[in-house]
């Protein structure tokens, strides 16, 4: 069982939260024209996390089936908890760089984030083995966004920052233990390293998801949801520190920054309440490359 991803990198409950505003029905229309994923495909994800694009595939493609695989059995189960019974949707433990399906079994190959985690040839390889002639690579990559937190979550305690800057050498071992963005590429080296793995007819696309709880154009669930998610983030990030720095925070610590933060945040949320608009934002920018097989 493999589970340090999610218990000392990025926690199930973050990543869920912020995927199911990035993949949001609202914004299906752009994700599926940028997608072009032709009907009835067998469709495989790799590198799922906990499965919020998965979830998303499989109700925006109800005639395809989508198979999301990725190597740490923690993001599998909260998957299976929290995403629920589709039809068409199956989730499977098994690693990108050995895949455990045939030459040619799948029509689409999909993934978020996850090619800067994996050495290319062993992730571009692989993908280009399983799908068959003719069939569909995407590979969506984070880019530089926007990044604007409210001035009262911005604030910290010298009790908080001590204890970030205490935990800030275990975190950089536990990144680079798990190779987290060992192989990041730009958005030339990106369609180019796809190209130089066989694949042809390579288009790249950008597609923004603008977090702004206080837009207009915000409706009030989808604010409440941005904001649960920087609380999510936050919290998840505290829950790390005991799996990445064993014995460095003591409980009675940990307990107290968990308070801090979550009084931030209630405060975040009363401004809200109150029709205090803060601007806050987190623009995401995410470059989607296609390649044909
Ligand atoms: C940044 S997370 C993205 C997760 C998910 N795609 C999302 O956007 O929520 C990177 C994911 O890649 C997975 N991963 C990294 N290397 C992998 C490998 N060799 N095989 C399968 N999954 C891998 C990690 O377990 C983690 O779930």
């Amino acid at each position: 069982m493999n589970n340090t991803w999610s218990t000392a990198i990025q926690r199930p409950g973050t990543l869920y939260c912020s995927r199911r505003l990035r993949f949001a029905d609202s914004l299906a229309d752009r994700w599926c024209a940028a997608f072009a994923i032709p009907a009835g495909s067998a469709i495989l994800e790799l590198g799922c996390g906990p499965g919020a694009l998965a979830q998303s595939l499989a109700r925006w493609y109800p005639n395809c089936t989508v198979t999301a695989i990725d190597r740490d059995s923690g993001f599998l189960q909260f998957a299976a908890e929290t995403v629920g019974s589709l039809s068409n949707l199956r989730f499977a433990e098994a690693d990108a760089t050995a895949l455990p399906y045939a030459d040619g079994s799948f029509d689409v190959t999909i993934s978020n984030t996850v090619q800067e985690h994996v050495a290319p040839d062993r992730f571009f390889g692989e993908q280009h083995r399983v799908l068959r002639p003719g069939g569909v690579c995407l590979v969506l990559s984070s880019r530089r966004g926007i990044s604007r937190t409210a001035p009262v979550l911005a604030e910290a305690s010298p009790f908080e920052r001590e204890i970030w800057q205490r935990i800030e050498p275990y975190a950089r071992a536990a990144d680079e233990a798990n190779a987290v963005c060992a192989y990041p590429m730009t958005e030339q080296e990106l369609p180019r390293a796809m190209t130089a793995h066989g694949f042809g007819a390579v288009s790249t696309d950008y597609i923004t998801v603008n977090l702004t709880p206080d837009s207009a154009e915000t409706d009030e669930a989808a604010a409440l949801a941005m904001l649960d998610a920087n609380r999510q983030t936050a919290l998840d990030g505290i829950d790390t520190i005991p799996h990445i720095a064993p014995g460095v925070v003591s409980a009675t610590e940990l307990a107290q920054l968990r308070a801090e933060v979550e009084a931030k945040h209630d405060r975040r949320l009363a401004q809200y309440c109150r029709g205090e608009p803060q601007w806050d934002a987190i623009v995401n920018v995410i470059m989607v490359v296609r390649g044909i097989r």
